[in-house]
């Protein structure tokens, strides 16, 4: 593994703290952007079968020469494959465009459909050591509750969004609970709310000679969150890794907490929000 600070899983599998998030790249960009972030030092991946890009995100990892050991691959289950024997076939077909023999961690992208029975799919995968870790996403406390309550092999992860203005608090506190790591998606709320602008973010950047982009991922780091920041810019994935060598204070972090403003970017209780999902063609 890598230099970067891992958290460790509940079947004890190291997972690196800060990611490389590929959502919303076409193949060319996911190519082009993962080759960068290994460069730059990233030794985890996150895509998922939705992206449609993990035919090239394998080719970047082929071409990387970092050996597979070295790194962290996450792929996710698409709710068209929320089934028990869907679920393990969908597995091998992410496997065999990443052009990998395992995954390091594979979620359940959302929490719809035969969420139990695709979750008992990925335990098969689990005990075949096709999927080294497994994991949930865009589940809320309850269902999160349920699954692990539930679930023969306890989910390790539920990734969900997370950044300054959705801090996510109550999930935090019951993944802890339960063991499971809390991985944020949309470190920077995809850049709304004008949050490469915000005062306060600034005022601490500032103080520091860093980004915001950076002491929002340096946040997630010391409240021990995983971070799987986007970008097809190299300066900016290069920027995006360099959160290691300061520390914020708790006054900065409690400046932080009170940015909290519970603003999704995407609302899972919306059944338009699911119309959309059940619409799209993956
Ligand atoms: N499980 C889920 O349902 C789910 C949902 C959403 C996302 N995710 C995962 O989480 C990852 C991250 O979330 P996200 O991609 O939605 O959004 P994000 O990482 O919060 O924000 C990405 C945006 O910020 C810009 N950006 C990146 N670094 C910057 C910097 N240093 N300064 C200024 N702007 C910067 C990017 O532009 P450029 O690319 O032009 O730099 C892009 O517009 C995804 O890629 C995906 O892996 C998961």
């Amino acid at each position: 593994m890598s230099e970067v600070p891992t958290v460790k899983l509940n079947n004890d599998k190291e997972m690196p703290i800060l990611g490389f998030g590929v959502f919303q790249m076409s193949n060319g960009e996911a190519e082009e952007s993962v080759l960068n972030a290994i460069k730059a030092g990233y030794r985890s991946i996150d895509t998922a079968t939705s992206y449609g890009n993990e035919e090239a995100v394998g080719r970047a990892i082929a071409k990387s020469g970092v050996p597979r050991e070295e790194l962290f691959i996450t792929s996710k289950l698409w709710i068209a494959d929320a089934s028990e024997e869907k679920a393990k076939v969908a597995v091998q077909r992410s496997l065999d465009k990443l052009g990998l023999d395992y995954l390091d961690l594979y979620l359940l992208h959302q929490p719809f459909g035969d969420a139990f029975g695709a979750w008992r799919g990925l335990e098969t995968m689990y005990d075949e050591g096709k999927l080294k870790a497994i994991g949930i996403s865009n589940f809320n406390n309850v269902q999160t509750y349920d699954l692990h309550y539930n679930a023969r092999i306890k989910p390790m992860v539920n990734q969900i969004e997370t950044h300054p203005f959705n801090q996510q608090n109550e999930a935090h506190k019951l993944f802890a609970e339960l063991g499971i790591v809390h991985e944020g998606w949309a470190p920077f709320a995809e850049g709304a709310h004008d949050i490469f602008k915000n005062e306060v973010l600034g005022g601490i950047a500032e103080k520091y000679s860093k980004s915001i982009g950076q002491v929002i991922l340096r946040w997630n780091v010391q409240r021990g969150v995983v971070a799987i920041p986007k970008s097809v810019k190299e300066e900016r994935i290069k920027e995006n890794f360099d959160v290691f060598d300061f520390e914020l204070t708790d006054e900065d972090m409690q400046s932080i907490a009170n940015l909290d403003a519970g603003l999704k970017t995407v609302d899972h209780t919306d059944p338009e929000f699911l119309k959309y999902l059940y619409n799209r063609t993956v």
